[in-house]
C-alpha cells in the first residue's frame, strides 16, 4: 500500500475535491483498492462518501484506541474498491486527548493502525485539515508522499515554507520513506493574469509541479450538492478530464 497525503496549510485549495477525485479515478478508472482517510474533522470527505456518522467508529477512535478494531474502523461505500476512513468533530477532542496521553507515541498511531491493514489497499489517501497538528503530524509519519494542492493567487505561498520544513523534520527524525512528490495546481481559470500566476508559481514553488493542472470547473459545485464525485457528475468537464489526466501523470511517476 503506498500512502499519500494530500495537504496544504491553506484551506480551499483542493484538498477534498483532489483527495475524492484521485480516489475515484484510481479506483473506477485503473481498477486500484483504495483506502481514503478523511483527516479533516469536518468531515467533508467523509460526508461526500456517504460514511459521515456519529455512531460508527471514525479516525477519532484509532487515534486514542491502540485495539481498535480496524472492521469497525473502515466504511465501504457504493464503490467496491474504495473504503473510507471517516472523521467527524470527534476528531477535536481526540486531538487534545493525544496530546496529553504521552503513556505512547503520540505521532506514530496512524501509521501503526494503517500498517494492519496495508495489504488491503494498493493506495491509502489521506486528505488533512488545513493546519499542522497532532493528526496532520500522524499523516505524514503514516506517509510516503506528500502532493500539495495550490491555487493561484497571491498568498499561494502562504504556509508553505513551514510545511515544506515539517515534511522535512518528519522524513529526518521519524519517517525517511517520506518524500514531497508535487504541487498540483488547482482551480486555473484560462486568463492572461492565471496563465502569468501559473508561470510564476511553476518557477517559484520550490519544489516539483506536476505538468497537469487542474480547471476550474462550475460543475465542481453541482457534483457536490449531489454527493458525487466529479468525474462520476460529469465526465467532460474541464475539472474531470485534468483529474484523469493527473492521475495519469501521477501513476506514470510511481516505480512499478
Ligand atoms: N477545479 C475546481 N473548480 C471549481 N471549484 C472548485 C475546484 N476545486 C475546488 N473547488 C471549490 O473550492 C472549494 C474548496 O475546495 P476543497 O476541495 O473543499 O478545498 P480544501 O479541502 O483545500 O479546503 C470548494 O467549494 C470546491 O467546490
Ligand atoms: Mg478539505
Amino acid at each position: 500500500m503506498k500512502t499519500v497525503s494530500i495537504i496544504n496549510l491553506k484551506g480551499g485549495v483542493a484538498k477534498t475535491l483532489s483527495t475524492i477525485s484521485m480516489a475515484h479515478i484510481l479506483a473506477e478508472k485503473h481498477g486500484k483498492r483504495v483506502l481514503v482517510v478523511d483527516n479533516d474533522k469536518q468531515g467533508n470527505t467523509s460526508k461526500l462518501f456517504g460514511v459521515h456518522s456519529y455512531e460508527r467508529k471514525s479516525i477519532a477512535d484509532l487515534m486514542i484506541d491502540r485495539n481498535a478494531d480496524m472492521a469497525e474502523v473502515i466504511q465501504h461505500t457504493i464503490y467496491p474498491r474504495i473504503d473510507v476512513i471517516a472523521a467527524n468533530m470527534n476528531l477535536l477532542t481526540a486531538n487534545l486527548r493525544v496530546m496529553m496521553d504521552s503513556s505512547r507515541p503520540q505521532q506514530t498511531r496512524l501509521r501503526a493502525a494503517l500498517r494492519k491493514v496495508a495489504a488491503q489497499y494498493d493506495y491509502c489517501l489521506i486528505d488533512n485539515a488545513p493546519d499542522i497538528n497532532i493528526s496532520t503530524i500522524n499523516a505524514l509519519v503514516a506517509s510516503n508522499e506528500a502532493i500539495i494542492p495550490v491555487k493561484i493567487d497571491r498568498y499561494a505561498f502562504d504556509g508553505l515554507n513551514e510545511l515544506k520544513s515539517q515534511i522535512e523534520i518528519t522524513r529526518e527524525e521519524l519517517n525517511p520513506t517520506l518524500h514531497l512528490a508535487g504541487c498540483l495546481i488547482t482551480c486555473f481559470q484560462r486568463d492572461a493574469g492565471e496563465e502569468e500566476g501559473e508561470k510564476w508559481l511553476r518557477e517559484n514553488l520550490g519544489c516539483p509541479v506536476y505538468k497537469t493542472h487542474i480547471r476550474y470547473s462550475g460543475k465542481v459545485v453541482g457534483s457536490s450538492f449531489e454527493g458525487k464525485p466529479i468525474v462520476e457528475y460529469s465526465k467532460t468537464c474541464g475539472a474531470s478530464r485534468d483529474y484523469i489526466s493527473f492521475v495519469d501523470e501521477y501513476l506514470g511517476t510511481q516505480e512499478v
